[in-house]
């Protein structure tokens, strides 16, 4: 192949990229979005390969096929639920190989660089080192974080944010040092272990249900640090690939701090949300329980009801039943809509995808913006394994390491009823007043149970 045909097909493929990321910004059209990225990125590889200049085919692929072997065998192995980590442990991928790329970069005399040129170099260098690096531990924490295996206060430590700002401030005197040797190998290694601890203080910092913006910005990360590895590498198309992920994930960090009442800098900052402990001796009085046959009485009295699905919907797989009890109401000419918190389950988008997936008609499925206001005017609302999206202590109070996120405000309905299987805490660790509110009953066992068994008593 020669250039020409290179560079044409990197074009392409940028086209085809941009295409993706617009066909997958609304339903409909994401199943499209998803085969332009496929077939984009199947056009950059054999490209790239084809490449004159590239040696080492064989082992390219050989690669490849290893690592495409392993992908495939994870991505179906992997339930929807554990998508956040697998997104993360990828991030971790981009991260590490940024930072092979940098050294790799670095150690490479094969040209001959002086002047501005070597001044660009590296820089280039050592921001590439510097965001994959931060990339590569700040995903594994993330990992770690959305699996369980490691809890945040452990790992948090006093005066962090000075920590965080020390961290800064050497690697900026270190790339100074870095600058104007023309490169120098113990400024470029000493910020590489700095990035690599402050990159792991950076999201261990983060707390509990502000993840999914940290999720989304490791995603950013991850694309600025691809980006870089191209001007590294020279590659026009890595630079617009990773510009692309870069400033997408940006934008969506930023929507989701304004959806969850956060500052986008304080994020980049790392370390909001976790200032204030968690109270777990408050006494909020006791529980009211219900069966499945009385909530279905309850909904057979009901004009209008809401239902808010999180987390456990997902969890018990209950999207089906809870659709059928939803047709089964509606025969009853009663009004049944859906209010989806922006970051209810586990990634973006999680509940319209399985509500979608239920065949439940778009136009039922609401926004909490949108619905907000109508809880005071609604009879009964499921809440269906939500949980830190439906607290009332983010917007009562002040204290609480939720406090100021938006949440759907169920309790001004009537009558709430609350589906899970326990008393415990949702994914942020903070107990919910609204269990013990005089108007909520809990509905102990698994969703899915108790919507057949609701079901059938309808
Ligand atoms: P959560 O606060 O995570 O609570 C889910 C609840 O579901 C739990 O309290 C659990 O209680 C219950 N549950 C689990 N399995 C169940 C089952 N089989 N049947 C019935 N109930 C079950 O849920 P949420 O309200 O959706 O909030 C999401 C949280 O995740 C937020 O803190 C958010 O910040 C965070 N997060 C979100 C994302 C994105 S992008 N959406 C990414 C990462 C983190 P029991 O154990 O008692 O059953």
């Amino acid at each position: 192949m020669n250039e020409g045909i290179i560079t044409a097909a990197y074009i392409i493929a940028g086209l085809l990229f941009i295409m993706s990321l617009a066909g997958l910004s609304k339903q409909d059209s994401a199943e499209a979005g998803n085969w332009f990225g496929i077939v984009g990125m199947a056009i950059a590889l054999i490209a790239t390969i084809a490449n004159p200049s590239v040696t080492g085919v064989p082992l390219i692929i050989a690669c490849m096929a290893i690592g495409g072997f392993i992908g495939i065998r994870l991505a179906k192995k992997v339930e929807m639920t554990e998508m956040p980590e697998l997104v993360a442990i990828l991030h971790s991928f981009v991260g590490l190989a940024a930072v092979f790329v940098g050294f790799n970069s670095y150690f490479d005399h094969s040209v001959l660089m002086m002047g501005a040129a070597l001044t660009i170099h590296s820089v280039e260098v050592f921001l590439g080192v510097f965001i994959g690096a931060v990339t590569f531990t700040g995903s594994i924490v993330a990992f770690a974080k959305l699996r369980g295996i490691i809890n945040t206060s452990a790992l948090m430590l006093p005066q962090r944010h000075k920590l965080n700002l020390i961290a800064i401030i050497a690697c900026i005197y270190l790339m100074v040092q870095f600058v104007q040797a023309g490169g120098a190998t113990a400024p470029l290694l000493i910020m590489t272990v700095i990035a690599f601890v402050f990159g792991w203080h950076l999201v261990a910092s983060i707390g509990g249900a502000d993840m999914p913006v940290v999720v989304s910005m490791l995603n950013s990360y991850s694309g600025w640090a691809a980006a870089s590895a191209g001007f590294m590498l020279g590659n026009d198309l890595l630079i617009i690939t990773g510009a692309l992920v870069g400033s997408s994930g940006a934008i969506l960090s930023y929507i989701m701090c304004k959806a969850m009442n956060r500052s986008f800098f304080s994020v980049i900052a790392g370390g909001f949300g976790t200032d204030v402990h968690i109270a777990s001796d408050v006494d909020y009085g006791d529980h009211i329980e219900i069966t499945a046959e009385a909530t279905a009485d309850l909904l057979c009295e009901a004009k209008t009801v809401v239902i808010t699905p999180g987390y456990g919907m997902a969890v018990a797989q209950a999207q089906y039943p809870v659709y059928e009890i939803t047709r089964a109401l509606q025969d009853k000419g009663i009004e049944v809509r859906f209010a989806i918190h922006p970051v209810a389950g586990r990634l973006p988008g999680h509940m319209n995808v399985l509500l979608a997936e239920a065949k439940v008609p778009y136009d039922i499925v609401l926004g909490m913006d949108e619905i907000n206001d109508d809880f005071s005017k609604t009879d009964v609302v499921l809440v269906i394994g939500a949980n830190d999206t439906v607290n009332p202590a983010a917007a009562e109070d002040p204290t609480s390491p939720i406090a100021g996120m938006p949440v759907c405000e169920v309790w001004n309905a009537k009558q709430v009823i609350v589906f899970k299987r326990s008393m415990n805490t949702g994914y942020a660790g903070v107990q919910n007043p609204l269990f013990f509110k005089d108007n909520t009953a809990m509905l102990f066992g698994d969703a899915k149970d108790s919507v057949e068994k609701i079901f059938k008593a309808l």
